[in-house]
Protein backbone atom coordinates (compact mmCIF):
# COMPACT_ATOMS: atom_id res chain seq x y z
CA UNK A 1 0.00 0.00 0.00
CA UNK A 2 3.17 2.49 0.55
CA UNK A 3 3.76 2.79 -3.46
CA UNK A 4 0.55 4.71 -3.86
CA UNK A 5 -2.89 6.00 -3.10
CA UNK A 6 -5.03 3.91 -0.65
CA UNK A 7 -7.44 1.25 -2.65
CA UNK A 8 -11.04 1.97 -3.13
CA UNK A 9 -13.15 1.10 0.24
CA UNK A 10 -10.16 2.35 2.57
CA UNK A 11 -10.98 4.06 5.80
CA UNK A 12 -8.75 6.88 7.64
CA UNK A 13 -8.88 7.02 11.32
CA UNK A 14 -7.24 9.80 13.65
CA UNK A 15 -6.12 8.20 16.71
CA UNK A 16 -3.24 8.67 19.53
CA UNK A 17 0.21 7.58 18.66
CA UNK A 18 1.48 4.74 20.17
CA UNK A 19 4.91 2.93 20.70
CA UNK A 20 3.93 0.24 17.63
CA UNK A 21 3.63 3.38 14.80
CA UNK A 22 7.52 4.98 15.60
CA UNK A 23 9.05 3.25 12.33
CA UNK A 24 6.77 4.59 10.30
CA UNK A 25 5.99 7.67 12.08
CA UNK A 26 9.89 8.85 11.14
CA UNK A 27 9.77 7.30 8.13
CA UNK A 28 7.46 9.86 7.09
CA UNK A 29 9.18 12.32 9.05
CA UNK A 30 12.44 11.75 7.14
CA UNK A 31 10.75 11.93 4.11
CA UNK A 32 9.02 15.39 5.09
CA UNK A 33 11.30 17.39 6.84
CA UNK A 34 15.08 18.65 5.50
CA UNK A 35 15.76 18.75 9.56
CA UNK A 36 13.74 15.62 10.91
CA UNK A 37 13.37 14.60 14.21
CA UNK A 38 15.30 11.96 16.20
CA UNK A 39 13.72 8.58 16.95
CA UNK A 40 14.85 9.80 20.71
CA UNK A 41 12.58 12.94 20.27
CA UNK A 42 9.93 11.04 19.00
CA UNK A 43 10.18 8.60 22.35
CA UNK A 44 11.22 11.39 24.65
CA UNK A 45 7.47 13.32 23.63
CA UNK A 46 5.01 9.62 23.58
CA UNK A 47 6.80 8.59 27.04
CA UNK A 48 8.25 11.26 28.73
CA UNK A 49 6.46 14.60 28.33
CA UNK A 50 3.09 14.61 29.62
CA UNK A 51 2.52 17.86 28.26
CA UNK A 52 2.62 16.19 24.71
CA UNK A 53 -0.59 15.23 22.59
CA UNK A 54 0.91 13.13 19.38
CA UNK A 55 -1.52 11.52 17.38
CA UNK A 56 -1.43 9.63 13.57
CA UNK A 57 -3.52 9.17 10.90
CA UNK A 58 -4.19 5.49 9.88
CA UNK A 59 -5.16 4.18 6.60
CA UNK A 60 -7.21 0.88 6.82
CA UNK A 61 -7.59 -1.36 3.57
CA UNK A 62 -10.82 -3.05 2.76
CA UNK A 63 -8.37 -6.15 3.82
CA UNK A 64 -7.54 -4.62 6.74
CA UNK A 65 -4.39 -3.76 6.16
CA UNK A 66 -3.05 -0.55 8.06
CA UNK A 67 -0.88 1.98 7.62
CA UNK A 68 0.13 5.18 9.82
CA UNK A 69 0.40 8.28 7.05
CA UNK A 70 0.85 10.92 8.92
CA UNK A 71 1.50 12.50 12.36
CA UNK A 72 1.25 15.48 14.91
CA UNK A 73 2.40 16.48 17.85
CA UNK A 74 1.47 19.48 19.84
CA UNK A 75 3.07 20.91 23.11
CA UNK A 76 0.52 22.15 25.94
CA UNK A 77 2.24 24.88 27.22
CA UNK A 78 -0.10 26.57 30.06
CA UNK A 79 -3.11 27.53 27.40
CA UNK A 80 -1.54 27.53 24.63
CA UNK A 81 -0.99 24.44 22.26
CA UNK A 82 2.22 24.67 20.19
CA UNK A 83 2.30 22.59 17.23
CA UNK A 84 5.25 21.63 17.18
CA UNK A 85 5.60 19.14 14.20
CA UNK A 86 2.60 17.64 11.58
CA UNK A 87 3.58 15.92 7.99
CA UNK A 88 1.55 13.40 5.74
CA UNK A 89 3.39 11.09 4.06
CA UNK A 90 3.75 12.25 0.57
CA UNK A 91 1.82 10.00 -1.53
CA UNK A 92 -1.26 10.85 0.76
CA UNK A 93 -0.80 14.57 0.73
CA UNK A 94 -3.79 16.49 -1.42
CA UNK A 95 -6.80 14.29 0.58
CA UNK A 96 -7.48 15.88 3.40
CA UNK A 97 -5.63 13.81 5.91
CA UNK A 98 -3.54 17.43 7.44
CA UNK A 99 -6.83 18.78 7.85
CA UNK A 100 -8.27 15.46 9.83
CA UNK A 101 -4.33 15.75 11.61
CA UNK A 102 -5.06 19.54 12.96
CA UNK A 103 -9.09 19.04 13.83
CA UNK A 104 -8.01 16.81 15.91
CA UNK A 105 -4.94 18.15 17.84
CA UNK A 106 -7.08 21.27 17.95
CA UNK A 107 -10.31 19.98 19.46
CA UNK A 108 -8.11 18.13 21.72
CA UNK A 109 -6.25 20.87 23.01
CA UNK A 110 -9.41 22.78 23.32
CA UNK A 111 -10.90 19.71 25.63
CA UNK A 112 -7.81 20.46 27.95
CA UNK A 113 -8.59 24.50 27.89
CA UNK A 114 -6.09 25.66 25.78
CA UNK A 115 -7.00 29.08 24.72
CA UNK A 116 -4.81 29.91 21.42
CA UNK A 117 -2.17 27.72 19.33
CA UNK A 118 0.72 28.86 17.41
CA UNK A 119 3.54 27.37 15.44
CA UNK A 120 6.37 27.93 13.22
CA UNK A 121 6.26 27.58 9.77
CA UNK A 122 8.59 28.18 7.41
CA UNK A 123 8.44 31.16 4.85
CA UNK A 124 7.97 29.54 1.91
CA UNK A 125 6.34 26.25 2.73
CA UNK A 126 2.58 27.98 1.08
CA UNK A 127 1.10 24.69 1.26
CA UNK A 128 1.16 24.51 5.39
CA UNK A 129 0.63 27.72 5.53
CA UNK A 130 -2.56 27.52 3.23
CA UNK A 131 -3.60 24.60 5.69
CA UNK A 132 -3.36 26.44 8.68
CA UNK A 133 -5.34 29.44 7.46
CA UNK A 134 -8.14 27.59 6.41
CA UNK A 135 -7.96 26.96 10.69
CA UNK A 136 -7.95 30.44 11.19
CA UNK A 137 -4.35 31.27 11.66
CA UNK A 138 -2.63 34.48 11.25
CA UNK A 139 0.70 35.51 11.10
CA UNK A 140 2.18 36.64 14.23
CA UNK A 141 5.21 37.50 14.14
CA UNK A 142 8.63 36.31 12.53
CA UNK A 143 12.08 34.69 13.78
CA UNK A 144 14.77 35.66 10.91
CA UNK A 145 17.26 32.94 10.35
CA UNK A 146 15.14 30.16 12.29
CA UNK A 147 16.03 27.03 9.97
CA UNK A 148 19.46 25.52 10.38
CA UNK A 149 19.71 24.24 6.87
CA UNK A 150 19.22 26.76 4.96
CA UNK A 151 19.10 29.88 6.69
CA UNK A 152 14.67 30.24 5.89
CA UNK A 153 12.70 32.48 8.05
CA UNK A 154 9.87 31.10 10.17
CA UNK A 155 6.75 32.65 10.16
CA UNK A 156 5.36 32.50 13.87
CA UNK A 157 1.33 31.90 13.04
CA UNK A 158 -1.43 32.07 15.76
CA UNK A 159 -5.05 31.61 15.82
CA UNK A 160 -7.71 32.39 19.17
CA UNK A 161 -9.69 32.31 20.85
CA UNK A 162 -9.62 28.65 21.11
CA UNK A 163 -13.16 27.61 23.05
CA UNK A 164 -16.72 25.83 22.08
CA UNK A 165 -17.43 28.09 19.27
CA UNK A 166 -14.11 28.04 17.34
CA UNK A 167 -15.03 23.81 18.18
CA UNK A 168 -18.43 24.05 16.77
CA UNK A 169 -17.01 25.64 13.99
CA UNK A 170 -14.05 22.66 13.19
CA UNK A 171 -16.83 19.99 13.29
CA UNK A 172 -19.40 22.19 11.64
CA UNK A 173 -16.33 21.37 8.43
CA UNK A 174 -17.38 17.97 8.42
CA UNK A 175 -14.83 15.76 10.49
CA UNK A 176 -15.51 13.91 13.82
CA UNK A 177 -12.94 13.16 16.56
CA UNK A 178 -11.94 9.34 15.91
CA UNK A 179 -14.83 8.48 13.69
CA UNK A 180 -13.93 6.13 10.97
CA UNK A 181 -14.42 8.08 7.80
CA UNK A 182 -13.88 6.69 4.13
CA UNK A 183 -10.85 7.82 2.73
C1 LIG B 1 1.68 20.56 4.86
C2 LIG B 1 1.14 19.13 4.82
C3 LIG B 1 1.16 18.56 6.24
C4 LIG B 1 -0.30 19.18 4.29
O1 LIG B 1 -0.81 17.83 4.29
P1 LIG B 1 -2.03 17.38 3.37
O2 LIG B 1 -2.60 16.14 3.92
O3 LIG B 1 -1.62 17.39 1.95
O4 LIG B 1 -3.06 18.59 3.63
P2 LIG B 1 -4.58 18.61 3.25
O5 LIG B 1 -4.87 17.65 2.15
O6 LIG B 1 -5.38 18.48 4.49
O7 LIG B 1 -4.73 20.05 2.70
C5 LIG B 1 -3.85 20.42 1.66
C6 LIG B 1 -4.61 20.70 0.40
O8 LIG B 1 -5.30 19.58 -0.07
C7 LIG B 1 -6.65 19.97 -0.42
N1 LIG B 1 -7.54 18.84 -0.27
C8 LIG B 1 -8.20 18.44 0.84
N2 LIG B 1 -8.95 17.36 0.57
C9 LIG B 1 -8.76 17.07 -0.73
C10 LIG B 1 -9.25 16.06 -1.62
N3 LIG B 1 -10.12 15.12 -1.20
N4 LIG B 1 -8.81 16.07 -2.88
C11 LIG B 1 -7.97 17.00 -3.32
N5 LIG B 1 -7.46 17.97 -2.54
C12 LIG B 1 -7.86 18.01 -1.27
C13 LIG B 1 -6.96 21.04 0.51
O9 LIG B 1 -8.00 21.88 0.01
C14 LIG B 1 -5.64 21.74 0.60
O10 LIG B 1 -5.52 22.60 -0.49
P3 LIG B 1 -5.33 24.14 -0.27
O11 LIG B 1 -4.33 24.25 0.86
O12 LIG B 1 -4.82 24.60 -1.56
O13 LIG B 1 -6.65 24.67 0.12
C15 LIG B 1 1.97 18.24 3.88
O14 LIG B 1 2.12 18.91 2.64
C16 LIG B 1 3.32 17.84 4.42
O15 LIG B 1 3.46 16.84 5.11
N6 LIG B 1 4.36 18.64 4.09
C17 LIG B 1 5.72 18.36 4.56
C18 LIG B 1 5.85 18.64 6.05
C19 LIG B 1 5.47 20.06 6.39
O16 LIG B 1 5.80 21.00 5.67
N7 LIG B 1 4.77 20.22 7.52
C20 LIG B 1 4.37 21.51 8.02
C21 LIG B 1 5.46 22.08 8.85
S1 LIG B 1 5.05 23.71 9.46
Amino acid sequence: MSDGAAPKGSTVVIRPMQAEDLSQVLAIDQASFALPWPESAYRYELFDNPGSLLWVAEVTTPDGERQVIGMVVVWLILDEAHIATIAVHPQYRGQGVATKLLSAALIASIQREMRSATLEVRLHNLAAQRLYRRFGFEVAGSRPRYYRDNNEDALIMTVSPLNQAYREWLEREGWKNQDEQPF
